[in-house]
């Protein structure tokens, strides 16, 4: 045991060379476990359900399985390094500064971290196998969570996936079909068919007829293990007669060619007429803005480039979830509200990696509530430099712009704008429970 602590901790240094499988010192039995030891089946599997195997499990998107003991020991290395990095599960949010709570949280607390890295430095147990939990059950994601739709709109043609080949990030634009103003109550971006490996992720934007970027609104994000929003009872998102919805699809080539029969996004609405108290809109902000231009610098060959835009909030708003908008070059992002009393918060920072586009949602009672006149602070960081892994060429200066090549730097922010009374009403509402 001594011996693989000791390996453990040089691993990543001197012993990259071994593949996982390779590894000698991984013996073919695994030991048995002493009273009070971390094992497999009591400590980690728990873990691994919560927050892996959604992604890593025969058939979906992630390269192996982490169902048993079996599957995941020859990945023990990979798993340790990519689990301090915070790299895995996909879940960017820094744990050291602004608001902590979300709904969908898959990410790892410290001491999750400690428990499986104390694991495989421990010599992997097994421990014992009636001290593993009842399996997980997964979302049939054939089925709409919804409820019945009452529109689905499809990506408007099928796309085939070579066996192999780069990732692919396809953008197709359908009309909605509308021809009067709805409000969505509920919505869901599902993948086509037997996708579940290619499909990387799917972002869903509204586009207005005629309108251009800066009618945009972003609706949702597809990746595993969110994909159905609800809204609050008496709120709402109004999807405009005529308008289209643009799909953004990236894809990973998985070793098999598959076809991608569409996806689609499906949503159920108010009743006709019906107009929700709250009306919820998913704005760009923070996009740094020029005389009318959008517009970013980044300098070639720069590994910490910083970007701040503001965008002013006239009305008293709850922000109900932060999405970071960047390319490839982005590598932070965070959102601070300056108050108009001049105080400032910050709400949250995120790692940025271009390959998930994740959407944070905060948890409804640390939702952050913002009197009018609040200025929302976004400030972007890119790595222009050859550090980046994701960085096609650091020599070129970079711009703003809708290619993969050029970049941007906002976020999509999720709000809903309150009147003053029903505003002073949360915050006490909060307050009173805070105290509590
Ligand atoms: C939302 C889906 C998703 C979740 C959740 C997720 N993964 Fe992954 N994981 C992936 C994908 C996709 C890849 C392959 C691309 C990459 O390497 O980033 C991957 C790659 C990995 C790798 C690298 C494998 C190699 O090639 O060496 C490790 C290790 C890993 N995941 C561990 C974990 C662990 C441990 C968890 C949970 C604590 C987790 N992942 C949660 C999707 C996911």
């Amino acid at each position: 045991m001594k011996f693989v602590k000791t390996l453990g901790g040089l691993a990543f240094g001197v012993c990259v060379l071994l593949s996982p499988r390779s590894a000698g010192f991984l013996s073919a039995q695994a030991p048995t476990a002493r009273e009070g030891q971390v094992t497999f089946s009591k400590d980690v599997a728990p873990i691994f359900q919560r927050s892996c195997q959604n992604c890593h499990r025969p058939g979906s998107i992630a390269p192996m399985s982490l169902m048993t003991y079996e599957d995941a020991r020859p990945w023990a290395r990979s798993i340790r390094r990519r689990i301090a990095a915070r790299e895995m599960p996909p879940w960017y949010i820094e744990k050291n500064v602004g608001i902590q709570e979300f709904k969908d949280d898959i990410s790892l607390s410290d001491a999750d971290i400690a428990t499986i890295t104390v694991w495989i430095d421990g010599g992997l147990l097994k421990g014992n196998p009636a001290d593993m939990p009842p399996p997980r059950k997964f979302d049939d994601l054939e089925q709409w969570r919804i409820g019945k739709p009452d529109l689905v709109v499809r990506v408007p043609q099928d796309w085939t996936i070579p066996a192999e080949g780069p990732d692919a990030w396809i953008e197709s634009i359908a009309p909605t079909g509308l021809t009067e103003d709805r409000y969505v109550k509920a919505m869901q971006t599902r993948p086509g068919p037997g996708t579940l490996k290619v499909i990387h992720h799917v972002t869903t934007t509204m586009r207005q007829q005629g309108g251009d970027a800066a009618e945009e609104q972003f609706l949702s994000e597809y990746s595993l293990g969110k994909n159905a929003e609800f809204m609050p009872e008496g709120s709402g998102i109004l999807l405009k007669a005529g308008s289209m919805i643009k799909f953004q699809v990236h894809y990973h080539s998985y070793g098999e060619e598959v076809v991608d029969t569409r996806a689609g996004l499906g949503f159920v609405f108010y009743p006709k007429g019906v107009v929700p108290k709250y009306v919820e809109v998913r704005r760009s902000v923070g996009n740094p803005v020029h005389g009318n231009i959008n517009g970013i610098d980044v300098p070639a060959n720069d590994a910490n480039v910083r970007i701040d835009g503001y965008t002013r909030l006239d009305k008293p708003t709850r922000v109900v979830a932060f999405q970071a908008h960047m390319h490839a070059r982005g590598k932070r992002m965070c959102m601070e509200a300056i108050l108009p009393n001049m105080d400032v918060e910050t709400l949250s920072c995120t790692k940025y990696d271009f390959n998930w586009n994740l959407t944070y949602t905060y948890a409804d009672d640390v939702a952050p509530l913002l009197p009018a006149g609040t200025l929302l602070h976004i400030i972007g960081w890119h790595d222009n430099s050859a550090g980046n892994r994701l960085n096609r060429d650091p020599r070129n200066w970079v711009g703003w712009g809708a290619r993969t090549v050029d970049d941007m730097s906002f976020a999509w922010v999720a709000m809903v704008s309150l009147d003053q009374a029903d505003f002073d009403r949360m915050v006490a509402e909060r307050k009173a429970k805070h105290t509590n």
